[in-house]
């Protein structure tokens, strides 16, 4: 008797350990993104096969050296928070990192001064106006507005502690090396061109100025704002800064960690509010993921915890964002299920 009531026992231990195995293997697999290689492999070359002949938009050519790059280049890549790195396409092409430098530089500011000082001292609101909208930083009260909009990049830069513009250009550059894991250098073409053209940006600096938003001499933070947006990256590399941000501030490639984990959510936040400007509500829309676009083409998101995708493709919109890489990025987060608002699976 004794023995058939714990042989019963035994029995219902093992079918509860058994159904607690299960339900908790289907949650996670309903919840779970997959990072399984097989998948981010076909992944990346699916989004390349399935947009390389879209030629949707046209390159930048308010900067007039932007409108030289061969329009036809396009690259995906993933890397994982884990270091792999998945790719298609022209990853390896070193195209001007422009606006998608901006949220590294406030994760800088964060990194050096808090949180807050970027909440006091730039602010955090979207416009939904393009991203050198004087009109936003005249109705928008902050006038800086946000980090990840010229008024509020170049406050950013304004920001960065240091003596001399040379150091805080170099402070830049050095935060983002550590963020991709490579050496990285200024397009010096770009750069002129657009240090010739940037007459709107010198106008943010000096209302920026007049409103006392601005931390440096004015003149002085456009000039690092312009050289900070002339820094080549191939999408490989600018995946590694995204990863980073995925592997909460440590880059997976060289495992330095590079931000405190706690900014990580604030710069996503900045991302997924400001990232596409006036697009920033369709993109959290379709895709949403934290994004950043660039007029260089590139564009990145983060899937927190998990990888950065990135899109390279010099066709932008009227808002200023890649076509061919908003396109392929939403398609991979499509197939992920990696809305983080959830998959709707
Ligand atoms: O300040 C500018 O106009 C450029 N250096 C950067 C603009 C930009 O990348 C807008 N983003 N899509």
């Amino acid at each position: 008797m004794e023995r058939s009531s714990a042989f019963h026992r035994m029995v219902w231990l093992l079918l509860f350990t058994a159904t607690v195995l299960l339900v908790s293997s289907l949650r996670s697999t309903a919840a779970e993104i997959s990072t399984d290689p097989a998948t981010l492999k076909r992944l990346v070359q699916e989004a390349h096969n399935k947009f390389k002949d879209l030629k949707e938009g046209k390159p930048a050519d308010y900067i007039p050296e932007l409108a030289k790059v061969p329009p036809d280049l396009f690259g995906v890549a993933i890397v994982t928070a884990k270091g792999e790195i998945y790719t298609a396409g022209d990853v390896d092409y070193a195209f001007t990192i422009q606006s998608v430098s901006k949220p590294f530089t406030a994760a800088q500011v964060m990194q050096e001064q808090g949180a807050n000082a970027v909440l006091e001292k730039i602010g955090v609101e979207p416009t939904g106006q393009k991203f050198n909208s004087i009109l936003a930083t005249q109705i928008i009260p902050q006038v800086s507005v946000n980090p990840l909009v010229n008024s509020g990049a170049i406050a950013a830069v304004s920001m960065v502690k240091a003596k001399t513009a040379e150091e805080r250009f170099n402070k830049i550059l050095d935060f983002e090396d550590r963020l991709s894991g490579a050496k990285l250098k200024v397009i010096d073409d770009v750069y002129k061109s657009e240090a010739a053209t940037n007459q709107r940006n010198r106008a943010h600096g000096y209302i920026l100025f007049a409103s006392d938003r601005i931390y440096s001499d004015p003149m002085e933070a456009v000039d690092v704002y312009t050289r900070q947006c002339s820094i080549g990256v191939t999408a490989k590399q600018l995946a590694v800064m995204g990863a980073t941000l995925a592997n909460s501030g440590v880059n997976p490639i060289t495992q330095q960690r590079v931000l405190d984990a706690r900014y990580v959510p604030k710069v996503l936040a900045i991302m997924m509010m400001a990232g596409f400007y006036n697009e920033s509500g369709q993109w959290a829309f379709t895709a949403g993921l934290p994004a950043k676009t660039g007029v260089g083409g590139g564009i990145v998101a983060v899937v927190p915890g998990k990888m950065a995708i990135v899109g390279f493709s010099p066709r932008v919109n009227d808002a200023g964002n890649s076509v061919r890489s908003a396109k392929a990025i939403e398609y991979i987060a499509e197939q992920l299920g990696a809305n983080v608002f959830g998959s709707g699976r």
